[in-house]
């Protein structure tokens, strides 16, 4: 029987070293881009893409991340009685009605294979997404997660959400050899994560969106500390894609690697041009940058 994508995971455990000391006290999903932190960019994708359950593997500073998508009264009550109700629907509609958010500590960040290892007895024997929020993707369109869905939808096996890099970055990626099935899509056949250049199978990148069947738990169950002395994902796929099918998407969108300060700054100011009350001046402030 077809199993519907409902439930994704968020891995936001990660040390965030490269953001410090903005991220000694706080995830870097809660970094903000313009408005909004990098969790709700990926909390939206997650939500058009028909998701009802939420599930974040938290670390050391979890507080923030929970508390971003709880009900806040006394912030609600306040903007009520200044009767700024615009500001009020925006704080209340974060997370709708109809979805759960489930909170699960990782208490050591052994890496995203463990992080995401976390999740089983939530996820139970279903196919699941997992979001890194860090890799911001900006699809005008219903977002990247749905178009992955519909491709889980027709082949109903794990999706790997891929693109191509510069060749010398393969350093910084898992990275796949897939033969093309057509549409963007192909079937992997072997994935490596963080090859050297020259060891690397291919120069297409698996970024931070995934759809996995359930089978993934047992792998991860059985994997050992690999690149990093991390538990890696990675390694875990490339034991499923023994068994059962895996695929690579190369999705439509514009990716942003947040997770690095030129690409967060890159974003914060592609997104700033785009943003509705802000783009006019902040347009013309670059402009003027420009020419001084
Ligand atoms: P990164 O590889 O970007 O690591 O993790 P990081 O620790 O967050 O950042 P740097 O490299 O030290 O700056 C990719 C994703 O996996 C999560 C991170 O939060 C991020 O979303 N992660 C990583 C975990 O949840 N747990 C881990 O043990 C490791």
């Amino acid at each position: 029987m077809k199993k519907a994508i409902k439930k994704a995971v968020f891995p936001v455990a990660g040390m965030g070293t490269r953001f410090l000391p903005a991220t000694k006290a706080n995830p870097k999903e809660m970094l903000p881009v313009v408005d909004k932190p990098l969790i709700q960019y990926a909390v939206e994708e997650a939500l058009a893409a028909g998701i009802e359950v939420l599930v974040f593997i938290t670390g050391r500073s979890k507080r923030a991340i929970s508390d971003h998508f709880d009900k806040a009264y006394e912030l609600e009550n306040e903007l009520e009685l200044r009767g700024k109700t615009e500001t009020l629907k925006i704080v209340q509609n974060i997370v709708p009605p109809h979805v759960t958010c489930v909170h699960i500590r990782q208490a050591e960040a052994l890496g995203l294979g463990h992080a995401v290892g976390r999740a089983k007895a939530v996820i139970g024997d279903e196919p699941f997404a997992v979001i890194l929020a860090d890799d911001l993707i900006d699809d005008d369109a219903k977002g990247c997660l749905n178009q992955m869905v519909q491709v889980y939808n027709e082949w109903q096996c794990s999706v790997l959400g891929v693109e191509r890099i510069d060749p010398s970055e393969t350093e910084s990626y898992g990275i796949v050899r897939s033969n093309s099935i057509g549409n963007s899509i192909g079937r992997v056949e072997e994935i490596v994560e963080k090859p050297k250049p020259d060891k690397a199978p291919s120069n297409l990148a698996v970024v931070g969106r995934y759809i996995l069947t359930p089978a993934i738990f047992d792998k991860l169950d059985q994997v050992t500390r690999g690149a990093g002395g991390e538990i890696q994902l990675t390694d875990a796929i490339a034991m499923l894609l023994k068994e059962q099918a895996v695929l690579s998407y190369e999705f439509h969108g514009k990716r942003y690697d947040c997770g690095s300060k030129l690409g967060y700054l890159i974003a914060t100011v592609e997104q700033g041009l785009k943003h509705e009350e802000l783009r006019d001046e902040f347009k013309a402030y670059l402009q003027g940058l420009i020419l001084d």
